[in-house]
């Protein structure tokens, strides 16, 4: 009905869209380098203005020695010329003085900066690297519940370092969402550039343009009324503008047919209209129920434990069973959540593992494919990348797509490649009394901006025959996640089925059973990693296997789960 009127518009097609491996962003190192090489830019940009000015230094010295010199000349040129040294110069200048001038002129001073740029473009993010990143502000803007002017301040929790959206940014955002039909951020981004403006802000952008994306955006959710406004507005700006001029008519022909059913039916039809047009993509219509709750407890909200359960949860010295190397110095583990029962250690890995560690895995980090260097492990490496990377159905068209199912970059580490990674794999024996050798490699993980693992178990389920079949290992029994950093706002690992929240903190590490005794998935851990909001978050886990556990799945455990 809507489109077959044909006043309505489509802009063109922005920047191109694809749901490519647009992950630049994801991690923390890459984005490090990127500002290492603007630094480096900038240098060389300063480099070619200093050259610039010192050519043009040289062009005045020049010019003021000629103008004082010809000035005399003219004066009386016979007898400036009658001195033999003035023609000489005179025929030196010309013939050659003046070439010289001219290529100094025309000397390109730019060759090593844009050398260096051409150089380091190749290492820029692209079109989809800039759209991912603007997606992911939108992603934060929803699961945190913040509006468009606290997000374009820059009034985040945990900030250090403010950072504010100009009229631009805002407008980049909305039309992002434009793009992607997603009609609600649209107006929300749009209206914040508009106000933007209306405060002052110097733009190029300007307001007829910003009131063209509202009014449509506006439109599109079916609130006709303010669409009608908004285009008046626009028309006021700019009376020419035909699109405008055109809506305008197709808007007031709209309300007024509207008006009419109203009158006739007394506005039961009404609601139907509006629903037809409001194609509206905000966070309230496609999100399933487990995202609700998902980014409720990412905000720290919807906590399900009751004080009588919490009160159930306590903190304690912990040995293991007396195992010889904590009976001296025990270990504090404090429970999390009772069903499934979560336990976190404190003070399990240090600082100076935790760096031992990041170093190993920064430069893999880096890499597009991560591999472990151990022959035979590399397949299973390459599989736990992609089963990550796994496709995921995207509630709008249905298509596969890869987008936001794991944001963030991994590498696995190897007990023989370093003593503290042994080290460390030993600890996690010790204090869960598993077998490790049947265990997955330590993983290490980065979430950058918007950084998130979306829910998901870490079990193969029935209907996943072939999940962990190539290692020969049994399914996934247990585990092991260490945080590596603080997260200045945001990042819990939450668990929606049974609402619990377990946010980072640096040095401890959290433990679980994705199974039952029985081999049985336990449903209750299905778990999600929150986006980073502010900060970054640095984890590294071990996903531990049912083989070798037969004779060590601790007794106390057990009953718990
Ligand atoms: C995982 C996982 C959660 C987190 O690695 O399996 O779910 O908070 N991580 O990183
Ligand atoms: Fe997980």
């Amino acid at each position: 009905m809507v489109c077959s009127i044909g006043v309505i518009f489509l802009f063109g097609s922005l920047l191109p869209w694809s749901n490519g491996a647009n992950d630049f962003f994801t991690s923390t190192g890459q984005m490090t380098d990127l500002l290492h090489t603007e630094k480096d830019l900038v240098t060389s940009l300063k480099d070619y203005i200093k050259a610039e000015e010192s050519k043009l230094e040289q062009i005045k010295e020049w010019a003021s020695k000629l103008d004082k010199l010809s000035a005399i000349a003219v004066k009386d040129p016979e007898g400036f010329l009658g001195h033999p040294v003035n023609a000489f110069k005179l025929m030196k200048r010309l013939n050659t003085e003046w070439a010289e001038l001219e290529s100094l002129v025309l000397k390109d001073m730019s060759d090593g900066f844009i050398s260096n740029l051409t150089l380091q473009r190749q290492y820029f993010p692209t079109d989809e690297d800039q759209i991912g990143a603007a997606k992911a502000l939108l992603r934060l803007q929803d699961t945190y519940n913040l509006d468009t002017k606290t997000f374009s301040s820059g009034d985040l929790p945990g900030v250090t370092h403010k950072a504010t959206l100009t009229v631009d940014d805002c407008y980049e955002l909305g039309k992002v969402a434009y793009s992607d039909a997603d009609y609600y951020h649209t107006e929300l981004w749009m209206a914040q550039a508009l106000s933007l403006l209306d405060e002052g802000e110097e733009s190029p952008v300007d307001k007829v343009t910003l009131l063209d994306y509202l009014s449509y955006a506006v439109y599109q959710q079916g609130d006709l009324d303010r669409a009608l406004i908004l285009t008046k507005r626009l028309l006021k700006l700019d009376p020419d503008h035909q699109r405008a001029n055109g809506n305008l008519k197709y808007f007031e022909y709209m309300l007024a047919k509207q008006m009419k059913m109203e009158q006739a039916d007394e506005g039961t039809k009404k609601e139907e209209e509006v629903g037809q047009t409001n194609q509206k993509k905000g966070p309230s219509l496609d999100y399933l129920p487990e995202r609700k709750k998902y980014e409720q407890l990412c905000r720290g909200e919807g906590i399900k434990l009751t004080p009588r359960r919490q009160k159930r949860l306590f903190c304690r010295y912990y040995n293991n069973n007396g195992n010889p190397r904590y009976i001296l110095g025990p270990v504090k583990q404090v429970d999390e959540w009772d069903k499934p029962r979560i336990v976190r250690y404190l003070d399990v890995i240090s600082d100076e593992e935790i760096e031992t560690v990041k170093e190993l895995a920064k430069p893999r980090l880096r890499r597009a494919t991560i591999s472990n260097p151990i022959t035979g492990v590399l397949e299973t490496a390459h599989y736990r990348i992609s089963k990550r990377r796994a496709t995921v159905h995207d509630p709008q068209t249905g298509k596969l797509t890869t987008a936001h199912y794991r944001v963030s970059k991994s590498a696995w580490l190897s007990a023989y490649e370093h003593p503290v990674v042994a080290r460390i794999n030993q600890r996690i024996e010790d204090l869960t009394g598993l077998e490790m050798d049947t265990a997955e490699e330590l993983q290490v993980a980065n979430y950058g901006l918007g950084g998130q693992y979306e829910p998901h178990f870490d079990f193969g389920r029935k209907d996943e025959p072939d999940a962990f079949k190539e290692l020969g290992t049994g399914n996934r029994v247990a585990t092991w996640l260490f945080y590596m950093s603080d997260v200045a706002a945001g990042g819990a690992t939450v668990f929606p089925e049974v609402g619990a929240s377990v946010w980072p903190k640096k040095g401890t590490a959290v433990f679980w059973y994705n199974l039952f005794p029985s081999g049985e998935g336990d449903y209750s851990t299905r778990h999600a990693a929150c986006p980073v909001l502010v900060g970054n978050k640095w984890v590294s886990n071990k996903w531990i296997h049912e083989r070798g556990q037969e004779f060590r799945r601790p007794c106390g455990l057990t009953e718990m789960v």
